[in-house]
């Protein structure tokens, strides 16, 4: 009987500790790189009458012609998997037998199970928006308040798996408490679903230690438009706070800068370049918000840049910052794979041309650095590859080198550089002894050290 209740106890704290992890952490697997998809509601908003234009209207027809297009254009085979529903798909009200949400009827006659599957048939993966609050952003359908875990259900029995959650209409809602115990709903259905919160970006002070145990990721600044201005502005939000912001980011938990609108109206190709390569150098979810029947080839061709997109998922994980800001002149570095054989990473760099400071804002610009100066101080050097040009050579520098190049206005230059592997250590272990073995690893690590170090900067 001692032993039975012996074991009794263990059985009781064993499952407490697994329900206080699952409580306490989000850790389900999943977006363990940034999540690429597309979504409509930069340049599709909340469009509802599809008597006027059946194009645009947010319906199943634009969802399927969308499905059609990530596979038939090659999205999809570069990475662009996510097929996400945003704001305006609900009908006014939910069932009020069942309290269920349901998609609207018109604009969505076969159903929300019938997209589904026509998506999942794809290839693709769906998500769906909501809101913690008591309407959605654009108040034509319910909110999750009082809802959750049916709500959650729902979601898994449409096969959803990708949760927008957005914060508007929250009076009296307090979010660091609503947005876990969505999760938590999410997760006891049982169905993997990513979980992409809008939660910070409603709050003056995030606490964002909370909102990473408990999202895939997050957004941080205001709605994107489709301007320069716009991603500058964002730039410049993420840039202000990187040292924060920065901390947070790992395989399964990520910034969220808004969508990628290339392929729109505004952006001149070189404006497309920068959104693209900054998005990369930040580790941010690549989610597009174009009509891809009409996007033009040279700016398909960015959007499937795989040297690019590779940098953007890089299986490190490890964002982007900006080390260096002189007048337009931004340098943004990221670590990334490979490393070289003593383990030195390579580099992700963006030279970015943003903003208007000074006498020829509208200029390219020449701007010239020392590599060390940007904490690239293998002493091997590095072999630079232009990442919008693969088959173009740059060359084999050294830190003490300079590194020279013009940058178009409101435009990016984005290189990756690559460590080569220090020829010492393979003399050293075919033939030295063991006192200059330790010498060997001293200016290894003293290298790593002064990497580690001027990259903090
Ligand atoms: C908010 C979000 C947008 C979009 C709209 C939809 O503004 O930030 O991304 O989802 O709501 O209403």
């Amino acid at each position: 009987m001692r032993r039975e209740g012996l074991y009794v106890l263990l059985l009781v704290i064993g499952g407490l500790a697994l329900t206080l992890t699952s409580v306490a952490g989000l850790e389900n697997g999943l977006a363990r790189t940034p999540p690429m998809g597309w979504m409509p509601f930069e340049r599709f908003r909340c469009v509802t009458d599809c008597v006027k234009f059946p194009r645009d209207c947010i319906s199943e027809r634009l969802f399927m012609r969308t499905a059609d297009l990530l596979v038939s254009e090659g999205y999809a085979a570069a990475g662009y998997k996510y097929l996400i529903i945003d704001d305006c798909w609900m009908e006014k009200e939910r069932n009020a037998i069942t309290a269920e949400l349901m998609a609207d009827r018109e604009r969505f006659p076969s159903g929300m199970n019938h997209l589904s599957a026509y998506i999942h048939n794809k290839s693709l993966k769906l998500g769906l928006y909501h809101d913690i609050g008591k309407r959605t952003c654009m108040h034509l359908g319910p909110g999750a308040h009082g809802h959750y875990s049916i709500d959650a259900k729902t979601f898994a029995n449409w096969n959803v798996d990708y949760v927008k959650l957005d914060g508007c209409y929250v009076n009296g809602i307090d979010l660091n408490t609503a947005y876990p115990a969505f999760g938590q709903a999410l997760n006891r259905t049982g169905r993997p679903m990513v979980y992409s919160c809008s939660w910070p970006y409603y709050q003056n002070h995030p606490n964002f230690e909370l909102i990473k145990k408990h999202c895939n990721l997050w957004r941080f600044a205001d709605d994107i438009r489709d301007s320069t201005e716009s991603i500058a502005k964002i730039i410049f939000k993420y840039f202000k706070r990187q040292d924060h912001l920065t901390k947070h980011v790992a395989p399964g938990s990520w910034n969220d800068p808004d969508m990628l609108v290339l392929g729109n109206y505004h952006l001149s190709y070189d404006a497309s370049r920068l959104q693209l390569a900054m998005w990369a150098v930040l580790a941010a979810p690549l989610i597009m918000s174009n009509d891809l029947q009409t996007v033009r080839p040279e700016i398909r061709a960015l959007l499937q840049n795989r040297d690019i997109i590779e940098v953007d998922q890089d299986p490190l994980g490890i964002p982007g910052h900006c080390v260096l800001m002189s007048g337009n002149i931004q340098v943004w570095l990221r670590p990334v794979m490979p490393t070289n054989n003593i383990g030195v990473r390579s580099f992700a760099v963006a030279f970015a041309n943003i903003g208007d400071y000074n006498e020829c804002p509208l200029c390219p610009q020449t701007f010239r650095i020392i590599l060390q100066n940007l904490g690239l101080t293998n002493q091997m050097g590095y072999t630079a590859y232009d990442l919008f040009d693969s088959k173009r050579k740059v060359g084999l520098f050294k830190p003490k080198d300079q590194f020279t190049i013009r940058i178009n206005p409101s435009g990016v230059e984005f290189y990756k550089f690559k460590p080569e592997d220090i020829y010492p250590l393979s003399i050293h272990f075919a033939s030295a002894s063991a006192s200059a073995s330790a010498s060997v690893f001293a200016t290894i690590s003293a290298v790593a050290l002064t990497l580690q170090f001027n990259y903090s900067l």
